[in-house]
């Protein structure tokens, strides 16, 4: 495994003639943030050695390397899910490549199911802290020589970061929430009785990704932050139908203030 890792970053670093020390994910609904990027080169992930690819709907699948906010970015168009039947190892690859490549920051974003009762559709949560309710962890297994083997999650979500998001979300007047983001494998959205579960073991929102990734970031020393979008909402007295349609409709709309907020987020970190 370590050597795949090792053996895929020199193939990329081979091809890169620059050194972005920030990567963002962009997840269901929100590729259009790469419209966002000034590309300089990209490589889709059905040429990248030892890479998985992906396949569901609404994800391109390439990595792209240019500037966003001024600064150099590696950005992943497309994640891998464990829904989709990728190990959780395949799932969290890139992320291990992207800490060859000299990345220190990980942005990552999401379309969630909102639990918290006042959070409304349309509405961006920063992520301050994750419940993984997915049913394996990133990290099972020989521990890979990139990081500990017992890595601490005091601070998931990078706290200055966090501030930051704060900060700029205030001066452009944009309304922000702060939530903890549970992790489930889907592909099911929840029935009504899971979706007030995991309101009531302290989740915010819901969602099928992320966590896997920022569990490994933290492994190899990545800070991290992530944005969900609230697409949907459960566990509500009345039952709300939920399709991908929807969530990637509603994600579509939120994703102008995500990416104002992101853009300059890492043009002042
Ligand atoms: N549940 C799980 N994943 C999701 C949801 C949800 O309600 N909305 C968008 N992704």
């Amino acid at each position: 495994m370590y050597e795949q890792i090792l053996e895929t970053a020199k193939w990329i670093k081979s091809r890169m003639n620059h050194t972005p020390k920030t990567a963002v994910i962009l997840g269901t609904g929100l590729g259009q943030l790469a419209a966002e990027i000034k590309t300089e080169m990209e490589i889709p992930y059905a040429d990248i050695p030892n890479f998985p690819v992906t396949t569901v709907d609404g994800h391109a699948g390439k990595l792209i390397f240019g500037t966003l906010g001024g600064k150099e970015i590696l950005a992943m168009d497309g994640r891998f899910h464990y829904y989709e039947g990728y190990s959780m190892k395949e799932v969290t690859f890139p992320v291990r490549v992207m800490k060859e490549l000299g990345i220190n920051t990980l942005y990552l974003t999401n379309a969630a199911g909102g639990t918290n009762p006042s959070y409304r559709i349309g509405d961006i949560m920063i992520i301050t802290d994750h419940i993984n309710n997915m049913p394996e962890n990133p990290l099972h297994g020989e521990n890979i020589p990139q990081g500990p083997r017992f890595p601490d999650m005091g601070h998931a979500y990078d706290p200055e970061l966090i501030d930051l998001a704060d900060a700029i979300a205030a001066e452009k007047g944009l309304k922000v929430r702060h939530g903890v983001y549970v992790a489930t494998q889907g592909p099911c959205y929840e029935t009504p009785a899971e979706y007030r579960m995991y309101a009531q073991m302290g989740g915010d929102a819901v969602g099928m990704s992320t966590v896997p990734e920022v569990i490994v970031a933290r492994h190899v020393g990545i800070r991290c932050f992530g944005f969900s979008i609230i697409t949907d909402l459960g566990g509500h007295a009345q039952v709300m139908k939920v399709t991908h349609e929807d969530v990637q409709k509603a994600a579509n709309e939120a994703q102008p203030r995500v990416a104002a907020i992101m853009r300059e987020m890492i043009e002042r970190s």
